[in-house]
């Protein structure tokens, strides 16, 4: 998700920037005259006690990449390598019924959008059918796709003439949810209510390739008001369910819906996680409620959440302002968390508390009630990617937070893995995803880092002052608090993660940060940069991003020690001391945000979500052959950047992983005007990718002064408005593609 500037800088904990650690480490005065050296990337020589990665000679790629790297694009258009194509599966608004209509694309339909593909395509995740209807990990030529629909930051192509609000239609075009106080149309946030979610359908592959099955059973969606079980650990979880009553269920065990859907996750069992992402700011406060606990209040800053009414004076707020519509009808009532009631079973002040999961879907099973998997915290979850299953031995799911400053986690089983559970569906997901330990990654100055976990044990959480503990279901509901806790490293907003089929290795993307968090006095080892966009377009602190790679000790996924080094450094190509890659024009490119490795090729697909090179080029998807954690070298990063007129500087030691050249990262797609690139898997044996284009078109100034045009302009569906997509690529010559 673009999300532009709307992610919220909520984490005020104390935890230490790791350069503090480094400076204490490496003797202050010395360093600081490193730190004055000339060259941006330096090779240094190893130090005492940061032996642990060594430089090494880049291991050999696995494959060679097959195709030429694209140059830079700034076409209305998916753009790929000559010998490949592309053709649209399904777009934002496309009916999944016989019953309704085709999409007008001009904002006109009337129905109540539960039966059409959500907006805003993210993740995507493809689930093979034998000929029996159970979940097959062969090509079968049969599959269920299921993709995630993030947000309505552009909710405005889905109506006449753009969102209402207070009487007022399409003012607030471009501005995320940034409501002008007053009441809005009830079809409206019907049908944006309804077009966040999933998508599962089902799709064919055919002599035209693969195709979207329109009036199969099998079709579902999964919208912000599908009910969903609040599932957690035996032990604890009755321990919070008082936090999750609401009007609507008054046990605290059912949750209705889910939102921003953003990166996922596939299980070994064959189910599908979607990740709960910037879920926050779809909630509001209306004036008049009671006043809430100071604990309650504490919780709602740290989350991002509206913690007070708008102010007497204040004219716009960030929200949807669903729950305008109605005080009344539950559907729109819910999304006010003010205290309204005479207890939490009368109001909605706990709405929220149901939000910020994984939430585990089973495709297979279209009757199957989803389930909200608490024991894998509460946070703005971005993905939950799984380890490599080994016979035996326990799972591990990563998980980024994607908001500046926060953590990376993961959940590992109680249960180990038993490949007889393959195909099992959602009741073995209670097996493997209600017990297990939750932990926060730490990165230390000398390229380990240590998993702590998160339990009510640890006298840190026990005693922590800024935030009181009663018991370990709040560790659960609370992730961000006992993550501040503890020490974890904050993150340059942590995106998807990906394991390396190869040796197991977990790579995380970390989009960006700003100058509010980085500069060159605030950074740390694993967050090495601080600086300003080349050519200004971005404002400085990390504008381009990095992606962030380790291996666990002993190759073990319950392991609580890792690893690391970062495995590529966003840049623009004429960046100086801050293209630490060494990009080229061919190969450059900045906030990474997607990430996958097909298992066919190996090949790395890193995908972006950009803003601060959109100017040479949209954003784009490129293949990258890694080789392996330690496979480069220590390096001095030179930092320099202007804040409020003063120029800072300062250097800080980092691991950077070996130089991959245009022969081993390649720019292999570019998409239309004002989208991300996001989401990508693919046809078992890789002759045929999927990937999402979303939100082309987001800078659109009004529904006449449009961005992009894109797909209609290239013949799909009804031409004007653009629209989020599914592409399904593939080879003229029918090979692997990118192989
Ligand atoms: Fe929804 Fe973090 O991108
Ligand atoms: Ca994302
Ligand atoms: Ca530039
Ligand atoms: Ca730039």
């Amino acid at each position: 998700m673009s999300h532009p500037d709307h992610e919220i800088d909520s984490n005020l904990s104390h935890n230490p920037h790791f350069e503090q650690i480094l400076s204490k480490a490496l003797n202050g005065p010395s360093r600081r005259t490193i730190l004055r050296g000339g060259l941006g990337l330096a090779g240094l020589a190893m130090l005492p006690g940061c032996a642990t990665i060594t430089a090494a000679e880049p291991s050999a790629p696995a494959n060679a990449l097959g195709f030429a790297s694209l140059d830079k694009s700034l076409l209305d258009d998916v753009v790929l390598p000559p010998g490949y194509r592309y053709t649209v599966l399904h777009a934002t608004g496309d009916s999944l019924d016989a019953g309704l209509a085709a999409y007008s694309n001009t904002g006109a339909e009337t129905d109540d959008w539960s039966r059409r593909i959500g907006d805003h395509h993210d993740a995507i995740e493809i689930f093979f059918i034998d000929p029996q209807g159970r979940y097959s990990q062969t090509d079968t030529g049969r599959a269920l796709l299921v993709v995630n629909h993030e947000s309505s930051a552009d909710a405005h192509f889905m109506h006449p003439k753009g969102q209402t609000s207070n009487g007022v239609t399409g003012k607030k075009f471009t501005q995320f949810g940034d409501w002008d106080l007053g009441v809005r149309p009830e079809l409206e946030v019907i049908k944006e209510i309804n077009h966040h979610g999933v998508s599962v359908v089902e799709v064919v592959r055919g002599p035209e390739g693969w195709t979207m099955k329109t009036d199969s059973p099998l079709n579902r969606r999964i919208t912000a008001q599908t009910p969903a079980r609040i599932a957690g650990p035996r032990a604890h979880i009755q321990d919070i369910r008082a936090q999750m009553v609401t009007r609507w269920e008054t046990a605290g065990s059912m949750a209705r819906g889910t939102l921003n859907n953003c990166g996922h996750g596939k299980t070994p069992w064959g189910t599908y996680l979607t990740c709960e992402e910037n879920w926050a700011f779809y909630f509001q406060m209306s004036a008049g409620g009671a006043a809430l606990p100071p604990k309650e209040m504490a919780a709602r800053r740290r989350y991002g959440l509206a913690s007070a009414a708008p102010a007497a004076n204040q004219t716009r707020a960030i929200s949807q302002g669903w729950h305008t519509v109605s005080a009344t009808d539950d559907r729109f009532a819910r999304w006010n968390l003010a205290a309204l009631g005479a207890n939490a079973e009368r109001d909605f002040r706990n709405e929220a508390n149901t939000f910020g999961y994984n939430v585990e879907i089973d495709p297979l099973q279209p009757a199957s009630t989803p389930a909200k998997r608490v024991s894998m915290g509460r946070l703005a979850h971005e993905s939950a990617t799984c380890s490599l299953p080994k016979a035996g031995q326990p799972l591990a799911f990563y998980m980024g937070c994607d908001s500046r400053n926060e953590y990376i986690y993961k959940f590992v089983t109680a249960a180990v893995w038993d490949p007889k559970d393959t195909g099992g569906g959602i009741v073995v997901g209670d097996k493997y995803l209600n017990e297990g330990k939750l932990y926060v990654a730490r990165f230390d100055a000398d390229g380990r880092g240590q998993w702590i976990e998160l339990t009510i044990q640890d006298p840190r959480i026990a005693n922590y002052s800024a935030f009181k503990f009663e018991n370990q279901g709040e560790v659960y509901l609370y992730t961000r608090h006992a993550a501040d806790a503890v020490g974890a490293t904050k993150m340059d907003r942590p995106e998807w993660a990906a394991v390396n089929p190869k040796n197991g290795e977990v790579y995380v993307t970390l989009t960006n940060n700003t100058a509010a968090n980085r500069t060159p006095g605030r950074v740390d080892a694993a967050n090495p940069r601080a600086y300003t966009d080349v050519d200004g377009k971005k404002g400085s602190g990390n504008p381009n991003g990095h992606i962030i790679r380790f291996r666990e000790d002993g190759d073990v996924a319950s392991a609580t020690a890792f690893r690391w080094d970062i495995f590529l450094f966003g840049a623009e190509e004429d960046a100086g001391d801050a293209n630490l890659s060494g990009l080229t024009a061919r190969n450059s490119f900045s906030s990474p945000d997607g990430l996958w490795f097909s298992p066919t090729t190996g090949i790395c697909w890193l995908q972006t979500d950009d803003g601060a090179m959109t100017d040479e080029t949209h954003c784009m998807m490129l293949a990258a052959l890694p080789g392996q954690v330690g496979d480069g070298s220590k390096v001095r990063v030179n930092n320099r950047m202007v804040v409020n007129g003063v120029e800072q500087s300062g250097t800080q030691e980092t691991f950077v992983g070996a130089t991959l050249g245009e022969a081993r990262l390649r720019r292999f797609l570019i998409g239309p005007k004002g989208c991300e690139i996001t989401g990508v898997t693919e046809a078992p044996g890789g002759r045929a990718l999927f990937v999402n284009i979303q939100h082309p078109g987001e800078e659109s100034k009004s529904l006449t002064d449009l961005q992009s045009q894109w797909p209609g302009n290239k013949g799909y569906g009804r031409p004007g408005r653009p629209r989020s997509a599914t592409i399904v690529i593939t080879r003229n010559d029918g090979g692997v593609i990118g192989a």
